[in-house]
């Protein structure tokens, strides 16, 4: 994850867009359950990977 996304600028308030949109995105899908639940905690666990200071 990092080498891919090093250098594109990616800031914390881009990550929160990107959180916020794939989260409506599974719940307007139906998505329930233990992948809807695991969501924020899987992506919160790339975010220093993803996210620069920019
Ligand atoms: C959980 C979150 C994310 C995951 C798992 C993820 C995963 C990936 C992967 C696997 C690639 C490589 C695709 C390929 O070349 O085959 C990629 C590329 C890319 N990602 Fe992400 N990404 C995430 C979040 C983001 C966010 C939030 C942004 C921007 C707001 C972003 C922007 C990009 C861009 C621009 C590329 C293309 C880079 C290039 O080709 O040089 N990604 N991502």
């Amino acid at each position: 994850m990092k080498p891919i996304h090093e250098g594109l600028g990616i800031s914390d308030s881009d990550w929160d867009v990107f959180v916020t949109h794939a989260i409506a995105t599974l719940d307007k899908l139906g998505v329930q359950g233990k992948e809807r639940e695991a969501f924020p905690t899987a992506a919160a666990s790339l975010k220093d990977d993803i996210a620069e200071n920019v």
